[in-house]
């Protein structure tokens, strides 16, 4: 495995290379990352892992400067998963200049549930990945459904933007418990990490509601809200959408139930096809 830091090396390294993947990351791999690195390696011919924390899509009160940076064990779990070159740019290779030029995606993808928590969020995410998607040129990238509005971002850039990548979803790979990993787990002592799997314990609660019958949405997403409020959690939203697009569902539409909550000062999403 190589472990490449520019942008001009790792062109050269790509040079005569058949089918890419890429798997784009910001480190402190857990075994949700590595799963989608082995559907790469099913996928492509050479595996790229990107590692870049990148600063464009943290808003100045966020946790930029304390995101864990864990670059020696990334690499040690990467050699281990069947990854090929780990890309891992120091943040002036990748803005060595101010980035004026960014991707702004469509409002009705932009300016909703993670979005709407977090303006600009969106804007740093589809800025970098298309630009690691201009560095690396993969023929096949892979991202995780724990962010959900995240992929079907992607997925509707690239389809707009003619881009001639294959998105490939990986699914969410959950502790014992049910939790979702997640590098922000790292954040909980441990009481919050035993009370974090009532995040999923929510969303399956309605999955389970709807699946039932229940159709009365609004309600359902109350009542998730008030689970997990009355347990100390502060919820940025509870929501069921459709999954095609994340807007409103109407009956027989495939759902999907997602939710982002704070405990304590960590931040966690989670989601549900249902
Ligand atoms: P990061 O949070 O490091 O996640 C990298 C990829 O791993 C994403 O596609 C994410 O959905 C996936 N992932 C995270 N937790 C997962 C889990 N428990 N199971 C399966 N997949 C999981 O997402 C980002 O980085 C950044 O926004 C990035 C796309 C790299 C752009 O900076």
């Amino acid at each position: 495995m190589r472990i490449i830091k520019t942008i001009a090396e790792l062109r050269e390294a790509l040079r005569l290379t058949r089918k890419r993947a890429l798997v784009p990351t910001m480190g402190n791999l857990h075994a949700g990352h590595l799963s989608l690195v082995r559907i790469a390696r099913q996928r492509g011919d050479l595996v790229i892992t990107s590692l870049f924390v990148n600063r464009l899509q943290f808003a100045p009160h966020e946790d930029f400067a304390t995101y864990p940076r864990t670059f020696e064990r990334d690499c040690e779990l990467l050699a281990g998963s069947g990854c090929d070159i780990v890309f891992s740019p120091a943040d002036d290779e990748i803005y060595s200049e101010a980035q004026g030029y960014t991707v702004h995606p469509p409002p009705e993808l932009n300016d909703i549930l993670e979005g709407q928590v977090r303006p600009g969020f969106f804007t740093g995410v589809c800025t970098v990945v298309l630009k690691l998607f201009n560095i690396v040129q993969p023929d096949v990238a892979v991202f995780g459904k724990k962010d959900y509005q995240q992929l079907l971002m992607v997925r509707s850039m690239v389809r707009q933007l003619a881009l001639p990548i294959e998105i490939v979803p990986g699914e969410t790979v959950r502790d014992a418990s049910g939790l979702a990993l997640s590098s922000r787990n790292g954040y909980l002592n441990d009481s919050q990490r035993t009370e974090a799997a009532q995040l999923q314990k929510a969303l399956r609660n309605l999955a389970v509601a709807v699946q039932s019958g229940r159709t009365d949405w609004p309600t359902l997403e109350r009542e998730a809200l008030e689970f997990l409020g009355a347990r100390g959690w502060q919820a940025d939203y509870v929501a069921i959408r459709r999954q095609r697009d994340l807007r409103e569902a109407t009956l027989g539409d495939p759902l999907v139930a997602l939710a982002a909550a704070r405990l304590g000062g960590t931040r966690l999403i989670d989601n549900l096809e249902i």
